[in-house]
């Protein structure tokens, strides 16, 4: 485990309270949410679950044995009638859900009777297709209405799904449909991407050749692209749905019945099904997503412009808004298209006042120049988020004064798939935000940093823990009891290890410093190094490889990777080419090494372990640390000259 190095580039006198128009009109503006918190944990987050609607209700609020927690014991609920019916039943029918915008320019508007009408509807198509309570289903969409259609579906009918991030290869679409052992894949001819097809359906059928548990697909006409579709296995979303019946019973679920299924990188190369249950899950996402972003759902329009194959689509694109009752954006493409001022158009188009987005994006606005976010009015925007890794002081200043125009409030949620919803943010009408720190941990919940011996730090750096038990936390690794524990609850004793370094400043400020494992954070998206080197070693040519995360001012961190050949294959650009090419193909566009260093050995300690460390020392041009453990001292000076020889991709 790596230290948690502290950054100098921290600017801790910076402060911005909220402004005081904001925290007048908050729907909280004071310490009461953390004092009754602080009072009763437990009753605390009763009245958050109380705020849904429950068949029956629960027993017991939380019952923890380390390291498995249940939530509201005894309960049932529905998560799509929480979603939709409650709020039409409410006389809210006719409220926009989401104002969808296709990257070509087409649109759509759904209403929340509309979302509910096509969610039965679908909910019985996938009965009809033998889909039952507890099947897994799983999902590879692009950003398309009937994306949350499918997931809302699924809770309909108890069905947990498994949504595959449209941009992963059809080898990671195989390995995470194997692992849930799914029944139904939901897919598209395709979807638009910077002005072009990206086509899914092949890779759907290339995954689905190799998963025995699937028996049927449904596949969304989007992009009317040629696809090959399989008699009495795949099937028209829009024949089925002409043909299906428009009402469907909600099942009545257990609070800790399986909700979703979503796979994160861990630090091996296999990728771990994180397991999210019902009710708890529901109660948090709901919770922050109303507070965090002080969501006022009858005049505020929200946009969260991640995708819905990562678990910010999943909480803060679909559950949480739809719980709440919002009014969304929703958008397909890239922001470049046609030009690189289209989420500015969307955002004053569609009047957007609460907008979410990654630092990453943020840096490349900043590159590409404050005159596309002026030639919009954005004085609608009330409140600026950010969330997926580390923002930079200059990325936070920036975004506050040429998107949200000086004054609004920046709310740097910290999180993770693991975690289900936004731990550590500040609560906007409260806190008072010092740019790049993500302030304090919400009401409800215990965050503590501790050193190497796992004692308490109360200033200074430190790895991030988690000190009780929360309702929307993991509740393990689908299939893996054992890893769940290993990888979470060993470290610490009874603390959930988060797998980052963190600095607490003398004013009890947390400052993210990312990850101090193996996984790399590449635009806000997690890598892990570990599979990268797998599917480099995957290719015929290549003996060893070592790959590293190395800090880059756009994508937060780049993939480098050193690669030895194999005897008889000769290191060349051309050869570069074809093995970024080869990891694309294996596990996604995402994991594609930004930079390829050919070597002919790599730096080992006498034991054999490769050391890392000095590998991102070369990659980000440091001076070297410590090398007297190495093996052979040679190697280093031999990468460092390879390195500096090697061009970088874009
Ligand atoms: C990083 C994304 C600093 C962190 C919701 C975490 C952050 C990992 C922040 C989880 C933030 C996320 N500041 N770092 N505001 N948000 N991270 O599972 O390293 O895709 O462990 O969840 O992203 O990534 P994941």
């Amino acid at each position: 485990m790596a230290e948690p190095t502290i950054e100098a580039y921290y600017l801790e006198d910076r402060t911005f309270p909220p402004p005081p128009e904001f925290a007048a009109n908050a729907l909280t503006n004071d310490h009461s949410l953390y004092d009754q918190a602080d009072a009763d944990h437990q009753a605390f987050w009763a009245e958050q679950a109380s705020q849904l609607e429950w068949f029956e209700p629960w027993t017991s609020v939380c019952e923890w044995k380390l390291p498995f927690a249940e939530w509201f014991v005894g309960g049932t609920l529905n998560v799509s009638v929480n979603c939709l019916d409650r709020h039409v039943a409410a006389g809210k029918g006719d409220k926009v859900a989401f104002h969808w915008e296709g990257e070509p320019g087409d649109t759509r508007t759904i209403t929340y009777a509309e979302l509910l009408d096509e969610t039965q509807r679908f909910a019985n198509v996938l009965k009809s297709l033998g889909v039952a309570r507890g099947d897994r289903v799983n999902i590879y969409l692009p950003m398309i209405p009937e994306a949350v259609v499918a997931m809302l579906a699924c809770t309909r009918i108890g069905a947990p799904h498994s949504v595959v991030f449209g941009g992963f290869s059809s080898e990671a679409l195989r390995d995470r449909i194997l692992d849930a052992e799914a029944k139904v894949l939901i897919t598209a001819d395709g979807g638009y991407r910077r002005g072009a097809v990206s086509p899914l359906k092949p890779n759907a059928d290339a995954a689905v050749a190799e998963t025995p548990s699937i028996e049927h697909v449904v596949v969304i006409q989007r992009t009317n692209n040629d696809v090959d579709m399989q008699d009495g296995r795949d099937h028209w979303y829009h024949e089925v749905m002409a043909e299906a019946d428009p009402t469907c019973e909600p099942e009545r679920m257990q609070a800790e019945d399986l909700l979703y299924l979503l796979y994160t990188s861990g630090t091996t190369g296999k990728p771990k099904g994180i397991m999210h249950t019902t009710g708890g899950y529901l109660t948090q996402v709901a919770f922050t997503h109303k507070y965090v972003f002080d969501l006022h759902p009858e005049t505020d329009v929200y946009w969260c412009t991640a995708d819905i194959g990562w678990v910010t689509g999943h909480s803060y694109i679909v559950y949480g808004p739809l719980a709440n009752g919002a009014t969304s954006v929703m958008y397909e493409g890239t922001p470049d298209t046609p030009d690189k001022d289209r989420f500015w158009d969307i955002a004053e188009r569609y009047g957007v006042t609460l907008f979410y987005t990654a630092p990453t994006a943020i840096r490349t606005f900043m590159k590409w120049g404050t005159d596309f976010p002026a030639r919009h009015d954005l004085t609608k925007l009330r409140l600026l988020g950010s969330v997926g890794e580390p923002i930079n002081p200059e990325a936070w200043m920036w975004y506050q004064e040429h998107i949200g125009g000086g004054n609004c409030p920046i709310v740097d949620t910290w999180w993770q798939t693991e975690t289900g919803a936004i731990l550590i943010a500040p609560l906007p009408g409260v806190t008072t935000t010092k740019p790049g720190s993500a302030t304090h941990p919400l009401p409800g919940i215990g965050a503590e940093l501790v050193d190497e011996e796992g004692t308490r730090v109360d200033v200074g750096g430190g790895y991030l823990t988690l000190t009780q038990p929360w309702p929307a936390m993991l509740r393990g690794i689908y299939g893996d009891p054992d890893r769940y524990r290993e990888t979470y609850w060993s470290k610490f004793g009874d603390r959930y290890f988060a797998g980052d370094g963190a600095k607490l400043d003398d004013d009890g400020y947390l400052w993210l410093l990312g990850r101090v494992d193996d996984v790399m954070n590449v635009s806000g998206h997690r890598v892990s190094t570990t599979e990268v080197e797998s599917a480099l070693v995957d290719h015929p040519t290549v003996a060893e490889a070592a790959v590293v995360g190395a800090k880059d001012d756009t994508t937060g961190q780049a993939i480098i990777a050193y690669v030895t050949l194999k005897g008889g294959n000769e290191p060349s650009d051309e050869h570069g080419q074809l093995l970024r090419k080869h990891v694309a193909t294996k596990i996604g566009a995402i994991a594609r090494p930004k930079t390829i260093i050919f070597t002919d050995d790599l730096p080992k300690t006498r034991s054999g372990k490769i050391m890392r460390r000095l590998l991102r020392d070369v990659a980000e041009g440091r001076v070297l640390g410590d090398t007297t453990t190495l093996a052979d001292a040679s190697v280093v000076e031999e990468i460092k000259r390879r390195a500096a020889e090697t061009p970088t991709e874009e």
